[in-house]
């Protein structure tokens, strides 16, 4: 048996979260540039090598795989690949294979992700205007999106959207959003913007809305309860008495929640991020392809969690980007 996968402050790693290409249908402002320039395809990982590596990562004891991008459904295939991620499902080896979408893809995938073993999946949507989702994706369109939700709900996908919170651009909204994913079921989540990427015009710290405003705001409304709900991931959420459900916070900002990560991200050419708030990352493509005998991969993604950081150092306190990475968001999948 192999021993866990346990980082310098005694964090358990069980959580992979894996870019499957760096490209996306949307440039979402926070997230992507205008113009990107993305991978050559020579440089990605082939389907075989990430389940190779995601199975090697599965032996050392992950449990939950996140597939992310980009936009995971636009790389080519990739269907191929969560029905071999399936086989972990069964197996009892792995607990959950889900992904991060923007939505745009679901209605064409959405019976054939179910059929693959997928259960639930996370949707980016921070607004219910046409006007202004076409704004802030600069390329997305909602209609297709929302086609998209349809889809998932019907093919029994348990959705949850995430939205990031952006001041003066989805505050007015809060209410319709919360009442919008009650009267459909469905859970929700905010995100504390992060100063990712190349931030060229974008002022990350006039666009900051703080969570801890955003639930006194709620609670204006509604009585909030804290939920010992947890999904592996880094949302703590509380309850909404009136209408039942739960909602999600992730604080990168006003609450660090960093000594309880679980998870690594590994992006389309095998890199893999220790952290989403540093720069440490180890190649994994050489030893992937250096041998054929597994030892020598697990050897690296020891090696790798050895260094994993204490956490990230995001801080708009003294009015600019603190901790700023300028990787794009898009890189690593979030
Ligand atoms: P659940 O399984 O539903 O709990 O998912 P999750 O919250 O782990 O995944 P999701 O892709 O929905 O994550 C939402 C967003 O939270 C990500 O896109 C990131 O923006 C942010 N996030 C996730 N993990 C981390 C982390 O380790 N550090 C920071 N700073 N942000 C994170
Ligand atoms: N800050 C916070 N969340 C972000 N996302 C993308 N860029 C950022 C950012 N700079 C979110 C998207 C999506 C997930 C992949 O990451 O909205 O939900
Ligand atoms: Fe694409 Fe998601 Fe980034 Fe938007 S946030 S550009 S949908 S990867």
């Amino acid at each position: 048996m192999n021993a866990p996968l346990i980082d310098p402050f005694q964090r358990a790693i069980s959580y992979l979260r894996v870019s499957v290409t760096d490209r996306c249908d949307f440039r979402c402002v926070y997230c992507m540039a205008e113009n990107m320039q993305f991978l050559p395809k020579k440089e990605l990982l082939t389907l075989e090598e990430l389940d190779r590596m995601c199975s090697t990562f599965v032996g050392l004891g992950v449990r939950k795989l996140r597939i992310t991008g980009g936009e995971p459904l636009v790389r080519r295939d990739i269907m191929t690949f969560f029905r071999s991620m399936g086989r972990h499902l069964e197996s009892g080896d792995l607990d959950e294979v889900t992904l991060t979408t923007n939505g745009s893809q679901l209605h064409r995938f959405a019976d054939d992700l179910y059929a693959a073993g997928v259960r639930r999946v996370n949707i980016s949507l921070d607004t219910l205007d046409e006007e202004k989702f076409a704004r802030v994706t600069r390329w997305g369109r909602l209609p297709q999106v929302i086609k998209g939700i349809d889809a998932a709900q019907r093919a029994g996908l348990r959705v949850k959207i995430n939205t990031v919170a952006l001041k003066g651009f989805n505050e007015d909204e809060l209410f319709e959003l919360v009442e919008w994913c009650a009267a459909r079921d469905m859970d929700l989540t905010f995100i504390e913007v992060m100063p990712m990427g190349d931030l060229g015009n974008e002022d990350r710290v006039g666009q900051y809305w703080s969570l801890k405003d955003l639930r006194a705001q709620l609670a204006t409304r509604y009585t909030l309860t804290d939920s010992a709900k947890r999904t592996g991931g880094p949302a703590r959420y509380a309850k909404v008495v009136e209408t039942g459900q739960d909602i999600g916070f992730i604080t990168p900002l006003t609450h660090n929640f960093c000594e309880s990560c679980n998870r690594v991200r590994l992006t389309c050419t095998g890199e893999l991020y220790m952290c989403l708030g540093q720069e440490d990352m180890a190649d994994l493509r050489a030893p992937l392809r250096a041998s054929a005998d597994d030892r020598v991969l697990e050897e690296a993604i020891r090696a790798a969690i050895s260094l994993k950081p204490k956490g990230h150092d995001f801080d708009y306190s003294r009015q600019e980007a603190g901790g700023q990475m300028t990787r794009h968001m898009s890189h690593t999948g979030g």
